[in-house]
C-alpha cells in the first residue's frame, strides 16, 4: 500500500480535500492528512480523522516522542498539498518550517505534488510567481490552478482543480516511480524531472466537422491518450498546454488549455499557440478529420428541403497540421514535433513499415504508431504501440497503459535510449 501525506492550507477550498481524501482511501492509499492551523479553522479534525482512518497530525508539539515532524515526510511515497495558499507557497519556497507541514516537507524525500488555489490577484503576483518558479526548479510538481468562478462573484485562474483531476495526476505521480509491466524502454526505478523548463504542446480527442448547423461528422477518439500523455509530462516537471477537441475523458489537472473544434479551428488554434506560448515539444495526439463535408448554407437540412431519400454527402480535404507544422517550423523556434498514428497494416505489411512509411511523409521527429485492427485501442485504458525516429524503431510496447506511452516518449525524446 502506498503513502500518501495528504496536506491541507488554510483556504476556502480546504472543503475540496475532503474529496480528495476520499478518493485517495478509496483507491486503497494509506493517508496521513497533515492540516495547518488555518485549515482546521475551515475543515476540522473529526473530519481528517474519519475519512482517513488515523489519528491527525496537526502541531510539531503534539506526540514529540514519535518525531513526527521527521517520520511523517520520510516514509512518504507522495506528498500531495491541496490546496496551497499564497502563504505557504511562499514559506514552502523559502524553507521555513514554522509548522508541522512545511516540517514534512523539508524531510520528504518523494515526489511533491502541490495543487495551489486562491485569488487570481495573489497566483499572478509576482512574489507567488516566483515562488512556484523555485519550487518547480527544486523538482516541485505545481499545478496550474483552474481557471473559473472563486470564492466570490469572480472568476479567473485561481480555482483548485477537480479533485478526481488531482487524485489521477496524484495516481499518476507515484505509477512514474515504477515503470509499468510491459514496458521494455528507457530507464526503471523513480521518475526524474527531465522535462523540468520544458513546454510541452499537445492537441487531444476527435474533431467535429459540421454539416450544417446541427449534424457533424466525428471520430471515436476518447482523448484518453492525449491526457495520459499531459499527465506523464506533468509529473517530470513540464508545463503542459492543451489544444482540446471533442473528449469524454477529465482534463488533467495543472495544464493550460484552450478548445477547439473542427479540424480546421484546431489548425489556427495549434499555429496561434505556438506562437504565443513557444514550445519545446508538438505533439499531434488528435485525432483530426482529413476530410470535412462540404459546408451546407440551409442551416438545419431537413427531409423536405431534400428530393432524395439517399442524400449524398460531399467531402472535401482538410489541411494536415501536423505536415503544415514540420513545413512552417523553420520559422518557428523549432519545436521537436510528434505525430501519432492509427494503423491497420494489411497482411503483407509490419506495424513499423507503416510507421515509417508514414513518419517519411509527414516529416516529424517521432511517429508513435498504434494498431487499430478490429476497432482496439480507441477509449481503452490499454494499447500496444511502436514508437519510431529517423533511425527506426525506439521503442516497443505491448498491453500497456496509455501513461506507458508517454513515459516511453518522454524517455525517447530525452535520449534515453531503449534496450
Ligand atoms: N493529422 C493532422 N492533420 C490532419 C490529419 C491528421 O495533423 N488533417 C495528424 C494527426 O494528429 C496524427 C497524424 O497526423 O498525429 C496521423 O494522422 P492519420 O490520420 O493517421 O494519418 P494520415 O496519413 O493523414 O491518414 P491515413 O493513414 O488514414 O491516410
Amino acid at each position: 500500500m502506498t503513502r500518501v501525506v495528504l496536506g491541507v492550507t488554510g483556504g476556502i477550498a480546504a472543503y475540496k480535500a475532503v474529496e480528495i481524501l476520499r478518493l485517495l482511501r478509496e483507491s486503497d492509499h494509506d493517508v496521513t492528512v497533515v492540516p495547518t492551523a488555518a485549515a482546521l479553522r475551515f475543515v476540522g479534525e473529526p473530519t481528517w480523522s474519519a475519512l482517513s482512518g488515523r489519528p491527525v497530525a496537526t502541531d510539531v508539539w503534539s506526540d514529540p516522542q514519535a518525531v513526527s515532524h521527521v517520520a511523517i515526510g520520510k516514509e512518504a511515497d507522495l506528498v500531495l498539498i491541496a490546496p496551497a495558499t499564497a502563504d505557504f507557497l511562499a514559506r514552502a519556497a523559502h524553507g521555513i518550517a514554522s509548522d508541522l507541514l512545511t516540517n514534512v516537507l523539508l524531510t520528504a524525500t518523494c515526489p511533491v505534488l502541490i495543487a495551489p488555489a486562491m485569488h487570481t490577484e495573489m497566483w499572478q503576483h509576482p512574489a507567488t510567481q516566483a515562488n512556484v518558479r523555485l519550487l518547480r526548479e527544486r523538482g516541485a510538481i505545481v499545478l496550474e490552478p483552474a481557471v473559473g468562478r472563486l470564492t466570490g462573484a469572480d472568476s479567473g485562474p485561481g480555482r483548485l482543480p477537480e479533485p478526481v483531476a488531482i487524485v489521477e495526476t496524484a495516481r499518476e505521480a507515484l505509477r512514474a516511480q515504477q515503470r509499468p509491466a510491459g514496458y521494455q524502454g528507457g530507464r526503471g526505478g523513480r521518475s526524474e524531472q527531465d522535462l523540468l523548463g520544458k513546454r510541452v504542446l499537445i492537441s487531444v480527442g476527435g474533431t467535429r466537422e459540421p454539416w450544417d448547423d446541427v449534424r457533424f461528422l466525428g471520430n471515436r477518439s476518447s482523448g484518453l491518450q492525449g491526457f495520459a500523455l499531459a499527465r506523464s509530462a506533468l509529473v517530470r516537471g513540464a508545463q503542459v498546454d492543451l489544444v482540446i477537441a471533442d473528449v469524454d475523458a477529465q482534463v488533467p489537472a495543472g495544464c493550460w488549455s484552450v478548445r477547439a473544434s473542427s479540424a480546421e479551428e484546431l489548425r489556427e488554434t495549434m499555429h496561434a499557440t505556438i506562437a504565443e506560448r513557444n514550445p519545446d515539444i508538438v505533439v499531434m495526439a488528435a485525432a483530426v478529420a482529413d476530410f470535412r463535408p462540404i459546408p451546407d448554407p440551409r442551416g438545419k437540412i431537413s427531409k423536405e428541403s431534400l428530393d432524395t431519400d439517399a442524400p449524398e454527402l460531399h467531402l472535401e480535404r482538410t489541411t494536415d497540421i501536423l505536415a503544415e507544422l514540420v513545413d512552417k517550423r523553420g520559422s518557428l523556434p523549432s519545436p521537436v514535433i510528434v505525430g501519432f498514428a492509427a494503423e491497420a497494416p494489411e497482411a503483407h505489411e509490419s506495424l513499423e513499415q507503416r510507421a515509417v512509411a508514414k513518419l517519411m511523409r509527414k516529416g516529424c521527429d517521432y511517429l508513435v504508431a498504434n494498431e487499430v485492427t478490429g476497432g482496439a485501442v480507441f477509449g481503452e485504458s490499454s494499447t500496444s504501440v511502436l514508437i519510431v525516429d529517423h533511425e527506426g524503431v525506439r521503442a516497443h510496447l505491448t498491453g500497456v497503459d496509455k501513461a506507458a506511452v508517454g513515459h516511453a516518449l518522454w524517455d525517447t525524446i530525452a535520449g534515453h535510449r531503449p534496450r
